[in-house]
């Protein structure tokens, strides 16, 4: 009918075909669609940044997105930060556990999305950071103070306050 369209995203890798009613976020169509609930409603008007994933590399609000302009876009969620198949932590979320980088976690879905972004946009001339595991640590390469993670990831709200462990972990990534 006139009010939906079905669109293919390529999520965590993987090409999948819904069909969407016009108004559906990309976080409903995430969430409710796929069943993909790792990215989180927070807020459900960009103030929170719960919901935050990477869209064709680059970090959004998926509350803010509808999924019906997306078509043929590259989604990655958090289920699709760790490796083979989730067995193997992208180094990121292991500086996050080995930092105590959350306490109830609700916040870290996006945390996690965010700084890959964050890291990727700063990785631009370091493109070996950006967001694969594999790749060795960047050993100071990426100029990130502490001062300028915090003013880069602050749409993203941690309401327990795990912000220092949350900075400490992005830096563990990038020293
Ligand atoms: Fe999207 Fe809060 S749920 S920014
Ligand atoms: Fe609870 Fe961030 S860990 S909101």
């Amino acid at each position: 009918d006139a009010y939906h369209s079905e669109v293919t995203l390529r999520v965590n890798g993987t090409p999948r075909a819904l069909t969407v009613d016009h108004r559906t976020t990309l976080l409903d169509a995430l969430r409710e669609g796929l069943g993909l609930t790792g990215a989180k409603k927070g807020c459900d008007h960009g103030q929170c940044g719960a919901c935050t994933v990477l869209v064709d590399g680059r970090r959004a609000n998926a509350c803010l997105l509808l999924a019906v302009a997306l078509d043929g876009c590259d989604i990655t969620t958090v289920e699709g930060v760790a490796k083979d198949g989730g067995d193997r932590l992208h180094p990121l979320q292991q500086a996050f556990l080995d930092r105590d980088a959350f306490q109830c976690g609700y916040c870290t879905p996006g945390q996690l999305c965010s700084a890959l972004g964050m890291l990727a946009e700063a990785a631009a001339g370091h493109p070996s950071l950006a967001t694969d595991p594999d790749a060795p640590p960047a050993q100071g390469a990426v100029p990130l103070t502490p001062d300028e993670i915090r003013e880069r990831m602050s749409g993203n709200l941690c309401r327990c306050g795990a912000y220092p462990h949350i900075v400490q972990a992005v830096e563990d990534v990038i020293r």
